[in-house]
C-alpha cells in the first residue's frame, strides 16, 4: 500500500468501528444471507450475527417443504438425556391465527381487570403489543414440550423432595432442551430468508391456546413463533461485551 492508501484507511479506522459501523456491517450480512436465497450457504458466525427478531410480515405463504427444513435443523438441538422432548404445530389456517390472537387478547383484558394489574396499566399496554402481532404472520409455529424425567430426578422424587428444591437441583432440562430447539429454529428460519420471533408472552393465555389446537397433555404449550417474509429488517440489537458475560478461573 503506498502512502496516500495508508493514510486514507487510517483517516476512515473510526467508521469502520463503533455502533453506526457495526450496524452497516450486520445489515450488509442480513442483505448477503437474502442474496444468497433458500440453497445458499453461509457460515454460521454470519447466520447468527445477523439475525434479529421480526414482529411484521408480508402475507406471502411459507411453503410447508421449507417449515419442515427448519424443524429438521431445529431437531439437531442437543437435548436432555436425547429425549427430543420438543414437538411443533404450523399453524397455517388464518381464521386459526385469528382465533389465537382473540384468545390471547382476551386473556390480557382479563388480567388487566384484576385488581392488582391498576397499578400497571402502561406495561399492559406494553406487553399487549408484543404479545398479539403473530397472528398476522402468515405462519406460526406453536413450540409444545413434553416433560422429560431422568434417572435423578426419579431418585429426587422417591427420596420426598419438594418440587422448589428439585427444581434448584435440575434447573428445568426439559425447557433448556425445548429452548435451544427454539434458538435453532428462529436461525434456520433466517437463514432461509424469513423473519421470525421467539414468543413466550402469549403462554399467559396457554390454556386457551391449548384448547384452540388441541394439545393434549402431557405436551404442554411453551412458545410461538410467528414465520415469515419479513416486511422489516431490523438491525441486529447489540449485546453485552464477552468480557461482562465470561469470566475464567
Ligand atoms: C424466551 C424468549 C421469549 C421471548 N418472548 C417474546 C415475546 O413474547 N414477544 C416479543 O415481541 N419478543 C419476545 N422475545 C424476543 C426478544 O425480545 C428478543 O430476542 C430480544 O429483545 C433480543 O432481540 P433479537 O432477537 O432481535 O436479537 C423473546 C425471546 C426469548 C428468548
Amino acid at each position: 500500500m503506498n502512502a496516500t492508501g495508508w493514510v486514507k484507511r487510517v483517516l476512515a479506522a473510526p467508521f469502520r468501528r463503533g455502533p453506526v459501523a457495526e450496524r452497516r456491517r450486520r445489515r450488509g450480512t442480513a442483505a448477503r444471507i437474502a442474496a444468497a436465497g433458500p440453497a445458499g450457504e453461509v457460515s454460521f458466525a454470519v447466520a447468527v450475527e445477523s439475525r434479529s427478531s421480526v414482529r411484521r410480515f408480508l402475507d406471502d405463504p411459507v411453503p410447508r417443504a421449507d417449515v419442515e427444513r427448519m424443524v429438521a435443523l431445529a431437531t439437531r438441538a442437543a437435548s436432555a438425556g436425547n429425549a427430543q422432548n420438543w414437538r411443533f404445530v404450523a399453524v397455517e389456517d388464518a381464521a386459526v391465527r385469528q382465533r389465537m390472537g382473540v384468545a390471547v387478547e382476551q386473556r390480557l383484558e382479563a388480567m388487566a381487570a384484576w385488581p392488582e394489574a391498576a397499578a400497571l396499566r402502561g406495561d399492559l399496554t406494553a406487553v399487549r403489543g408484543y404479545s398479539t402481532f403473530f397472528a398476522e404472520a402468515p405462519l406460526v409455529v406453536v413450540v409444545c414440550a413434553l416433560p422429560y424425567e431422568s434417572r435423578i430426578d426419579r431418585l429426587l422424587l422417591a427420596r420426598g423432595l419438594p418440587a422448589e428444591e428439585r427444581d434448584r437441583l435440575r434447573q428445568h432440562p426439559d425447557m433448556q432442551s425445548v429452548g435451544a430447539a427454539v434458538q435453532l429454529f428462529i436461525t434456520a428460519a433466517h437463514v432461509l430468508g424469513y423473519g421470525a420471533c421467539w414468543m413466550s408472552a402469549p403462554v399467559v393465555a396457554a390454556e386457551q391456546l391449548e384448547r384452540i389446537l388441541e394439545v393434549e397433555p402431557p405436551a404442554r404449550l411453551v412458545a410461538l413463533v410467528p414465520v415469515g417474509r419479513p416486511a422489516q429488517c431490523p438491525a441486529p440489537r447489540s449485546r453485552l461485551p464477552v468480557r461482562e458475560v465470561l469470566r475464567f478461573r
